[in-house]
């Protein structure tokens, strides 16, 4: 296993990709109401994909037949966009890759549609801190394993369970590069703290932990693509791309207030 170190001119263009798929997750997030169907937001996506002179990462990725991913409810990931609607109380991952001058930019939110109630919201904000506490983590001289503990003992701390064997990865010119980063400390998913490889200023990583209220065994949907919890408890998934730096992280995909 290699992991890539980028230069930063290769960092500044993942920096642009980055902002193009926070700018494209700010439009579906803005978007989203009651009502809509998911296949709306696809639609939308390819759309502004096309103003911001980018391309899909997803879209034929091995044969993915869309441009985002929509995961409800007791979805984890990889939810294809359809004739589903979304309602009131319902949360939705929204996970979107984009290729901008031959490098990608990876990351997912989960927001509510019109108003969750106060668990779903819980467990949206504990998911949101699992990948902030895993960003902190990692930093030039840590391992990878420290991030991996950081992600789980947060989503843990807060009650609930992290998705094993889903993992976020290295990413660059190609979506899913060395290593992969997995989101628990245990085998045979996981790392543990202290192991798995030393992180170096330049390396850039997709973090990416999936939160569940019940345990964290997954199936696989009968379109061969959508991953559920398996006791059809609440998920859910924010995904970052970052770059290694000596002090703290870069997040490529935060979004840029003007
Ligand atoms: N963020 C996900 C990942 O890194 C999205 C991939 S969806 C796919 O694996 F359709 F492109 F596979
Ligand atoms: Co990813």
């Amino acid at each position: 296993m290699s992991i890539e170190i980028k230069s930063e001119k290769e960092i500044a263009v993942m920096r642009q990709a980055g902002r193009i798929v926070a700018e494209v997750l700010r439009i579906l997030t803005d978007h989203l109401k009651p009502g809509m169907k998911t296949k709306e937001l696809d639609i939308i996506a390819i759309r502004e994909l096309k103003r911001l002179g980018a391309e899909s990462s997803f879209k034929g990725y091995r044969d993915y037949p869309a441009t985002v991913c929509v995961s409800v409810n007791d979805e984890i990931v990889h939810g294809i966009p359809g004739d589903r609607v979304m309602k009131n109380g319902d949360i939705v991952a929204l996970d979107f890759g984009a290729i901008y001058k031959g490098f990608q930019g990876d990351a997912a939110v989960t927001v509510p549609v019109g108003e969750a109630s106060p668990e779903a919201m819980r467990l949206i904000e504990a998911t949101r801190g699992s990948l902030e506490s895993g960003i902190a983590a990692a930093r030039a001289g840590a391992k990878l394993g420290d991030v991996c503990a950081a992600i789980q003992n947060y989503a843990e701390s807060r009650g609930y369970s992290v998705v094993r064997e889903y993992t976020g990865h290295g990413i660059g010119r190609k979506m899913h590069e060395d290593p992969q980063i997995p989101n628990s400390t245990e085998p045979p998913y996981g790392l543990k703290p202290g192991t798995g490889p030393l992180l170096k200023k330049g390396m850039t990583l997709a973090l990416e932990p999936m939160l569940n209220v019940g345990d964290w065994h997954t199936r696989v949907a009968d379109d061969r693509w959508t991953v559920l919890t398996a006791d059809g408890s609440l998920s859910a998934h924010f995904e970052h791309t970052i770059a290694i730096n000596n002090a703290e992280p870069e997040v490529l995909t935060r979004e840029v207030y003007v």
